[in-house]
């Protein structure tokens, strides 16, 4: 043992890791970083959550390749033969599935916080265009991944989903073919959808999560200005120990609520896909795109002359590049000032999203 002037002695293995790797200056970083406490600190854990939630699918998604088979031919079989026959191979399956869809939701609750919060305020634009990105990336994980069963709600669930980007104007018969791989749904498309989610989609993650982290790390938790307000000097709390302590009950709590929706509700699998079956009635895609898709039904056949579709797209499209420019829109913030219209904007899209997914789930087939 050699007796460090900064901290406690340390072993001879400590020594020479630290002479290689900078063990000190890592220790040094954890205890400095330090979390504000105020009464919103609770929205702080969500970003931490959803990063846990990712790291099960990198862990469970890695797993199910070691019998996945992409291809229309073999898919199916193949999760059959993991869910049949390989030991835990349902419940690997299962907690894909659920982690993908608790990811999704914790991402929703993540982005909502930090806009109703204003943390997108500079310095932390960046750190906000990266988080939209990640959010996009999320989404066609799901997308991409739903199909790669081939069972024949997914199949069907694509074959309309990929449809709508055709409504897209100019480009839209372009992107249909690029996201197919030809005319139709096809094996061309499973192939394209797996390369995607295992490959390009994993890709992007690695340097977008690294610049989201990275700038969090660098520019410290944001506080709200209604608690800079008060005059009173923000409390803090060490990152480490207290603040990760309370990071890792959050993720067992998110890890045991996994572990029973994927053992009492196992991911289903259904019949295998069949091009040239008719559409099972009521298809549907996740619960995250519904929102979108039970508006579509909603508008008329023709808007100003363009087709009812178009209009709906282009308006997602527009909204997704208002929310995404948001720390540059909202020029109040910026200067320090409050902007109610902000709150009122987050408000109001989370409103929507709940009534449109609940209206998805119980308007009649239809409507
Ligand atoms: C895979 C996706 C994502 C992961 C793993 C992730 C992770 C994190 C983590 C660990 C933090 C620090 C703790 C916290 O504030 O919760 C954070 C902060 C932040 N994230 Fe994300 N995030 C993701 C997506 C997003 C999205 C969709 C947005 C919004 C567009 C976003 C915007 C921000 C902002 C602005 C901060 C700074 C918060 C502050 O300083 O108060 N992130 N993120």
């Amino acid at each position: 043992m050699s007796p460090d002037a900064s901290g406690p002695p340390r072993g001879r293995l400590w020594t020479w890791l630290d002479a290689r790797v900078g063990l000190a200056d890592a220790e040094r970083l954890a205890r400095h970083k330090q979390v504000p406490v105020h009464r919103h600190t609770l929205w702080y854990y969500f970003g931490g959550m959803s990063l846990f939630l990712f790291v099960v699918q990198v862990i469970t998604g890695i797993l199910l390749l070691f019998y996945y088979r992409p291809s229309a031919e073999e898919a199916y079989e193949s999760i059959q033969f993991l869910m049949a026959e390989v030991e835990f191979g349902w419940l690997i399956r299962s907690i894909h599935a659920w982690a993908a869809n608790l990811m999704i939701f914790a991402l929703f609750v993540h982005l909502f916080s930090v806009l109703l919060l204003r943390a997108y305020r500079p310095p932390r634009e960046i750190t906000w265009f990266s988080g939209m990105a990640l959010l996009g990336i999320a989404l066609a994980f799901g997308f991409t991944g739903y199909l790669l069963p081939w069972n024949e709600l997914a199949y069907f669930a694509t074959k309309v989903g990929t449809e709508i980007t055709g409504a897209v104007p100019v480009v839209g018969s372009f992107l249909v073919r690029l996201l197919r791989g030809g005319e139709e749904v096809t094996g061309a498309t499973l192939t394209r959808f797996y390369g995607i989610h295992v490959a390009v989609l994993p890709l992007f993650v690695t340097g977008l999560l690294g610049l989201h982290l990275y700038l969090v790390q660098r520019h410290g938790m944001s506080v709200p200005r209604s608690v800079e307000q008060t005059g009173r000097a923000a409390r803090t709390m060490p990152f480490v120990p207290n603040f990760l302590l309370r990071d890792i009950v959050g993720w067992l709590s998110a890890l045991a609520v996994l572990a029973a929706l994927a053992a009492f509700l196992p991911a289903e699998l259904g019949r295998k896909a069949d091009p040239f079956a008719p559409a099972p009635a009521g298809i549907k895609p996740e619960w995250y795109f519904v929102f979108m898709f039970q508006t579509l039904k909603y508008l008329p056949s023709h808007i100003l002359g363009m087709e009812g579709e178009v209009v709906g797209i282009l308006a997602f499209g527009l909204g997704g590049l208002f929310l995404l420019l948001v720390p540059v829109l909202d020029r109040r913030s910026t200067r320090g000032e409050p902007s109610p219209l902000f709150t009122w904007i987050g408000i109001g899209i989370i409103v929507y999203m709940v009534i449109l997914t609940y209206l998805g789930y119980t308007a009649s087939p239809t409507k």
